[in-house]
């Protein structure tokens, strides 16, 4: 790594999405050139034809990056024939025009329709009425969002997978009965949609999840009207794609443990023990010489599937910016000792690397390296609830998580294996459940 790359890549891109950031360039132009910054307050018939141009415009830009998302999907089908029929080596691989743009965009699961999303969240966010602030980042996570919701929804959504802290509940918090989620997690259940706790917290027995996810748990076992099935159709999968837990009436905890051998997958199956071992020895000592240099108020705490630093004086933030450089230093340290692989993730066809898939991450307050990821832990998922009809299919698939960013973000896996959502907080997951409902609701309608 050159000194100008690494500066570039530890400053700048872990911390960027590419392809909104794109987005966010592209709607910008028409907002330079349509606001009226200028506007006298009062002149409402300008400002509502400023609004209207400024409207037409974004919608137009949507249109295309939706065409464009249309021809990358067809790439996507070709090349994957081409590797289906062992042509791969002998034709060359066309990049579709949006991966020559943004070299980092990942695989579509569905199209996505980015006009009708974002004419949605401009009658909500009045984006196109703002002649001060452009377009911005969060404008355009919310327009993807709810054009991944759209697309979903219409029958094909059968799983969703849900991150723990800051999306199901505040950071470091528990789903409390009073939780606004709750009736709206119950409300997919009885519409037969399966769901999946998939969370980085790791803890080998089924009474700290209760702990955690108890409203939820109580109010699914004591719920009147959702069937036996239909109560069994969540569990939770804790350490990101470590501990199996599903759903039993019977114990006081609602959750019982489901032995290793019923739901790894062969590639997990083959992730050694002794390599496990070996791989969190490194990422201790690692997490050691950081606590060490930058004399970080922390204390290592190593377990069965993760090692991590945390807080040793829970009232006391570890500065953000340590947090950042204990990620990189590890996930580099981890990938020079050829045990590991981050880059490794379920549902692609292998990157040629070897080692065991672990993740670092920045949790907020505290870092963590996994044993596998989110890519690992939804998969098995998708397996589980697939069981007798075969496995549930990426596009069949909603993972909504918080950690979307490339480096030291843990949600950002499950984007390999199905369709996600990126919430900023548990109020924008209750929202994007109420768009979600929605829309099922229209469609059947
Ligand atoms: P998530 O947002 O539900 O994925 O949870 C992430 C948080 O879980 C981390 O920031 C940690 O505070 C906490 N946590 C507890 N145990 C573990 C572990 O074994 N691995 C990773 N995170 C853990
Ligand atoms: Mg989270």
């Amino acid at each position: 790594m050159t000194t100008r790359y690494r500066v570039e890549y530890a400053l700048k891109t872990h911390r960027r999405d590419q392809f909104i950031e794109w987005v966010k360039g592209l709607l910008a132009v028409p907002f330079v050139l349509y606001s009226q910054p200028t506007g006298v307050i009062g002149d409402d018939t300008n400002i509502a034809k400023m609004a209207e141009e400024a409207h037409r415009r974004y919608a137009e830009i949507m249109r295309d990056v939706e065409m464009m998302i249309d021809d990358h999907i067809a790439r996507q089908k070709q090349n994957q024939l081409q590797v289906q029929d062992g042509a791969a080596n002998l034709l060359p691989t066309v990049p579709s025009k949006l991966g020559m743009l943004v070299p980092t965009v990942g695989p579509f699961f569905t199209r996505l329709p980015l006009e009708a999303a974002f004419k949605y969240q401009d009658r909500k966010r009045y984006i196109s009425s703002r002649r001060y602030v452009a377009p911005s980042f969060n404008d355009v996570r919310l327009v993807l969002n709810s054009a991944q919701t759209m697309a979903v929804t219409g029958g094909a959504l059968q799983l969703a997978t849900f991150d723990g802290d800051v999306t199901l509940y505040d950071d470091g918090e528990s789903l409390e009965p009073s939780s606004p989620i709750i009736p709206r997690l119950l409300d997919l259940l009885r519409k037969n949609i399966k769901i999946g706790i998939v969370t980085a917290a790791g803890y080998t027995g089924a009474d700290r999840y209760y702990e955690r996810l108890h409203g939820l748990l109580d109010a699914i076992a004591e719920s009147p009207d959702l069937d036996n099935t239909q109560k069994h159709s969540i569990v939770i999968m804790g350490g990101e794609a470590n501990y199996l837990f599903e759903f039993d009436l019977s114990s006081p905890y609602r959750l019982a443990p489901v032995p290793r051998q019923r739901w790894l997958t062969p590639e997990m199956a083959a992730w050694s023990e002794a390599d496990i071992r070996a791989l969190l020895d490194v990422a201790e000592s690692a997490l050691r010489d950081c606590v060490r240099t930058m004399n970080l108020p922390a204390t290592v705490l190593r377990k069965d599937r993760a090692v991590g630093i945390i807080p040793t004086d829970p009232s006391v933030r570890i500065a953000r910016e340590s947090l950042e450089e204990t990620v990189l230093v590890v996930q580099r340290i981890l990938e020079l000792s050829s045990l590991g692989s981050s880059l490794q993730v379920a549902g692609t066809a292998g990157t040629g690397r070897r080692g065991v898939p672990f993740c670092a991450f920045n949790g907020g307050r505290d870092v963590f390296v996994d044993i596998g990821d989110k890519s690992w832990g939804v998969t098995v998922c998708q397996q589980w609830f697939g069981r007798g009809g075969g496995v549930i299919r990426g596009e069949n698939t909603l993972h909504v998580g918080d950690q979307f960013l490339s480096a030291g973000s843990n949600d950002f896996k499950a984007r390999s294996v199905g369709t996600t959502a990126w919430i900023a907080s548990p109020a924008e997951t209750v929202e994007l459940l109420d768009e979600l409902a929605d829309l099922m609701q229209k469609k059947l309608s």
